[in-house]
């Protein structure tokens, strides 16, 4: 198979799926809680045209990774449906990112289906402060759904998003949540996207800070970076792991190897850019290899460099 490749070696290997524009929390750095976003909940693509799109881009990219993801995976009606498919296209890890709320009752499923690993969006352990970066109340129920996924046996990462101001008192909260269950945390420096687009760095609480807000109270080591990773990780003296995702600070562009699918049949080679490639009436071999091209060729060089659209539309 001839391998599509850019001109600093970057492929495709990990596609991202936006199966649906709507979710059930509205948080500050997506939605902000605006209810005209979940307007269009009734219509959903249904998963035969996911299911078609995806089989058409393993064929050419030899997928590695598909992740479901924003909007919230867990409001997709045929969602046990789509992951059966794609454990039966046999791309070898099937993840998903989710922010939970639903998660308590549906994780049996998610397992019986062929989910193999939950990144779980947590940005506040305590009630008042989830309220403030959501919008929604009752935490509680998250965290009950991270515990009923440990216990079904999902591998469980939970992704923090840290705003300056709002949760950054939260570092060590979600740190110890993490640590209790001996599962991998990774903290978030927040993306110029959606709303926030042009609003500058208003609630940047950049790695440099997030690392000295956990000094306070661990002692750690940094590890060295994996290929393709979009985080970089600590060990403390305890032997426990954290992560920083840092967009701003430590750019991971230079050895990206996503794509991304919507709800609409496009596909995006970069979170940076909103031009839509539709891949939607493709059936030919060449021409579906033209529109990868494309894609790939919004990718960056160096670093994220903001968009309009809302991880809403094109997933985390
Ligand atoms: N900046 C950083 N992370 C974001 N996410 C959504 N929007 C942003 C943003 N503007 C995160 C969510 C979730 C994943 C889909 O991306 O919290 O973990």
């Amino acid at each position: 198979m001839m391998e599509l490749r850019d001109t600093y070696g970057r492929t495709f290997k990990t596609l991202r799926v936006s199966l649906l524009t709507t979710c059930n929390l509205g948080c500050v750095y997506c939605t902000m809680g605006d209810p005209t976003i979940n307007a269009d909940k009734k219509a959903q693509t249904p998963a035969t045209v996911f299911l078609d799109q995806v089989a058409k881009l393993h064929a050419q990219l030899n997928l590695q990774t598909i992740r479901f993801t924003g909007g919230e995976p867990l409001l997709y009606r045929e969602l046990p449906a789509v992951l059966e498919g794609v454990s039966k296209l046999g791309i070898p890890e099937i993840k998903m990112t989710t922010n939970a709320f639903l998660l308590d009752r549906m994780a049996p499923m998610l397992k019986e289906a062929g989910l193999q690993s939950l990144n779980v969006s947590l940005d506040a352990v305590d009630e008042e402060v989830f309220y403030l970066m959501s919008k929604r109340e009752k935490v509680e129920k998250v965290l009950k759904g991270i515990d009923s996924a440990i216990a079904c046996g999902l591998e469980v990462k939970l992704n923090s998003v840290i705003l300056k101001g709002l949760n950054d008192n939260q570092i060590l909260p979600l740190l110890d949540f993490a640590f209790q269950r001996d599962i991998p945390i990774r903290f978030l420096e927040v993306m110029a996207m959606g709303h926030l687009h042009n609003q500058g760095m208003k609630y940047m609480f950049p790695q440099e800070k997030i690392l000295e807000t956990i000094a306070t109270k661990y002692n750690f080591t940094r590890q060295l970076r994996a290929p393709s990773a979009t985080a970089n990780y600590w060990r403390t003296s305890e032997g426990k792991m954290f992560g920083i995702v840092a967009n701003e600070s430590e750019p991971f562009c230079q050895d990206c190897n996503r794509l991304r699918l919507d709800a609409q049949g496009n596909i995006y080679g970069c979170l940076s850019n909103n031009n839509p490639v539709s891949i939607k009436n493709v059936v030919a071999r060449e021409e579906l290899t033209q529109k990868l091209q494309e894609a790939m060729d919004q990718k960056q060089k160096v670093r994220f460099t903001g968009s309009e659209l809302s991880m809403l539309h094109i997933g985390g």
